[in-house]
């Protein structure tokens, strides 16, 4: 949820803070921070908003020093002004952190007792004077390992010392952190995108572990200060470091980029000479796998909720979904049969991987589907099935979401015909139709004038509805969900079967309603349920796949139609209007599309 940048250097290092800290915006951006160590003085600058003011403010201080830390911060405990942007400093130490300290009000108490003044209403601020307290006594080693101990909670840390002119420590539990090694300089970051114009040499923290860089040498410890070797992985150096080329938002770009992403999985995971579907070392005998359960939270979770629908059709296997908020508090019957899949672009957000870490503490069976294979969640998976879809930065997700419908649907697939539930011809047919999609999506994504004519209505309505049965209701989820973050709406996505058992009542005269109708088995009823609506006085948008059929309903107020073929894809086609309406709608009222308000890419706490 925050971004943590660190570098201890043989030179000056506050302009390369600043510029990491721009990449790691799209984690949060309440405010920013730096702090530098220069002849025994920590320099510390700290601004509300974006890193923009505070490179404004930079540019008027002498922020000197080869060794700091740089802060983006999503707030958490404290609203997001100067005093509660971190780093956060004693005349001894400064911290960045990204994570919940839950008990730091117990440590605030003990602290104040002992004489220590706090400036903010962070819960970050106990470990600098908890640091502070040690040292008086402690050396280093076991004054960071005495304050890590009393911290309840998770954190990735960086921390500069006023005594230790080129040292810089990181130390992690529960949210990411990554060490990159340069030369005569050595970073913490909070993940490999913060790292790579600097590096692909990477080495991740594992819980519990803290690490001591100089700008010539890298230590591990344990969380007990045992010196510890950990491995240093090379980045693949292809990943172009993005920028928005033409568009004007990276969420445009991310949209456009679809029929390329998908065509990108598809060639990842299809045989084309065998008209197979490879998911490469799947670990288990299918024979070991009686149901799954799908798990991830937001756009991942719509998702999930479409795969359903998929492997039911697919396979004869149980098929659970749920939000990997609500599961980690479950009383789950972790049964061995079980397989455990958890989707995620970040492979960061906390809630997903405390799922994880929940069926890892069961030895249960668990596959990653994520957009960064570098992640916590696919590093701690047993098995990880890549999206492949590229950086995706724009907050709400898009190419990723399509990404994830895509290796899901491939799976449901693959894992059908290997269960023999169903046959090598439809297996090989659907294989066919599925190399299809990204043309369809590049026909699909021209449906651009009719959206632009229809955003007006919906950005002066109080609130709007989106309804889809069957397949179509995880998609109607999803655009009302891109609708609420993009243009702060109040948008609902609802079965259309189920707005006659009380948000019937919510239909007023003019107001907007996205009606998903495409010439599937839920056709004809859910042109019924258009039709309750509209006798009610919604404007429907009526969106649906081209057909020689007429549409047999009056007073549609617009309808929309996007490439027709076979049934399983339809709701890839059905999500691009979708995302064009929640783009242009954000559009026309000028918000930040990349980044919305209140919210971040990657949410790394509870
Ligand atoms: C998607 O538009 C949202 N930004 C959000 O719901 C996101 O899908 C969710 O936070 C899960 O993120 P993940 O895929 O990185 O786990």
């Amino acid at each position: 949820m925050c971004g943590i940048i660190g570098i201890t250097s043989n030179k000056s290092v506050s302009a390369a803070i600043i510029n990491s800290l721009r990449k790691l915006e799209y984690r949060g951006y309440d405010s920013a921070g730096i702090a530098t160590l220069s002849n025994n003085e920590i320099f510390e600058l700290k601004a509300e908003g974006r890193v923009d003011n505070l490179e404004k403010n930079l540019s008027i201080s002498n922020m000197k020093g080869n060794v700091g830390i740089g802060h983006v911060r999503w707030a958490t405990h404290g609203i997001p002004n100067n005093i509660n942007a971190h780093p956060h400093s004693s005349d001894t130490v400064s911290v960045v952190h990204n994570g919940i300290i839950e008990n730091s009000t117990i440590l605030k108490k003990f602290l104040v007792s002992k004489g220590h003044n706090f400036k903010s209403q962070t819960d970050t601020e106990v470990i600098v004077h908890l640091l502070t307290e040690y040292l008086k006594t402690d050396e280093l080693i076991v004054a960071i390992t005495k304050t890590l101990k009393q911290l309840h909670g998770s954190f990735a840390l960086g921390i500069i010392f006023k005594k230790q002119p080129d040292l810089l420590v990181g130390a992690r539990r529960g949210s990411p952190l990554a060490v990159g090694y340069g030369p005569n300089e050595n970073y913490l970051g909070s993940d490999s995108y913060a790292l790579k114009s600097m590096t692909n040499k990477i080495t991740y923290l594992d819980d519990g572990e803290f690490c001591l860089l100089k700008k010539d040498q890298v230590e591990f410890f344990n969380a007990y200060g045992k010196k510890i070797n950990k491995k240093v992985l090379e980045l693949s150096s292809n990943e172009a470091i993005y920028d928005k080329g033409d568009f004007k938002h990276f969420m445009a770009k991310e949209i456009e980029e679809q029929p390329i992403t998908l065509k990108n999985g598809i060639r990842e995971y299809v045989d084309n000479i065998n008209n197979d579907i490879n998911i490469y070392n799947f670990p288990w005998q299918i024979s070991e796998i009686s149901s799954i359960m799908l798990i991830g939270c937001g756009t991942a979770y719509h998702a999930c909720l479409m795969a359903k629908y998929w492997f039911e059709n697919l396979t004869s296997l149980d098929i659970t979904v749920d939000i990997a908020s609500e599961f980690r508090y479950r009383k789950n019957k972790f049964k061995p049969s079980t397989l455990y899949v958890f989707v995620s672009q970040s492979g960061e957000t906390a809630d997903t991987y405390a799922a994880l870490d929940l069926c890892n503490k069961n030895n249960a069976k668990t596959c990653a589907i994520v957009n960064v294979i570098e992640s916590s969640i696919a590093r701690d998976s047993n098995f990880v099935l890549p999206i492949h879809c590229g950086p995706e930065i724009g907050v709400a997700s898009t190419k990723a979401f399509l990404g994830q419908m895509l290796i899901l649907y491939m799976m449901g697939l693959k894992l059908g015909f290997m269960n023999k539930d169903i046959n090598k011809i439809d297996y090989v047919n659907k294989i066919k139709d599925l190399k299809k999609l990204p043309e369809l999506i590049s026909q699909t994504l021209l449906t651009d004038d009719k959206i632009q004519t229809v955003t007006a209505t919906f950005n002066k309505a109080k609130g709007s509805m989106f309804l889809g049965r069957g397949f179509s209701y995880p998609i109607a989820l999803e655009g009302a969900l891109k609708l609420k973050e993009l243009s702060y709406i109040h948008a609902e996505g609802y079965p259309a079967g189920e707005m006659k058992h009380g948000p019937l009542a919510l239909i007023e005269n003019g107001m907007p309603v996205v009606v998903l109708a495409p010439r599937d088995d839920y056709y004809k009823k859910t042109i019924s349920n258009m039709q309750e609506v509209i006798a009610r006085g919604a404007k429907v948008l009526l969106i649906t796949n081209k057909s020689k059929d007429e549409v047999f309903s009056e007073n549609i107020w617009e309808t929309i139609e996007v490439e027709t073929s076979n049934n399983d894809l339809l709701p890839f086609l059905l999500t691009i209007p979708l995302q064009k309406l929640a783009y242009y709608s954000a559009l026309k009222k000028g918000y930040d599309i990349d980044k919305p308000r209140n919210l971040a890419k990657s949410v790394t706490v509870e």
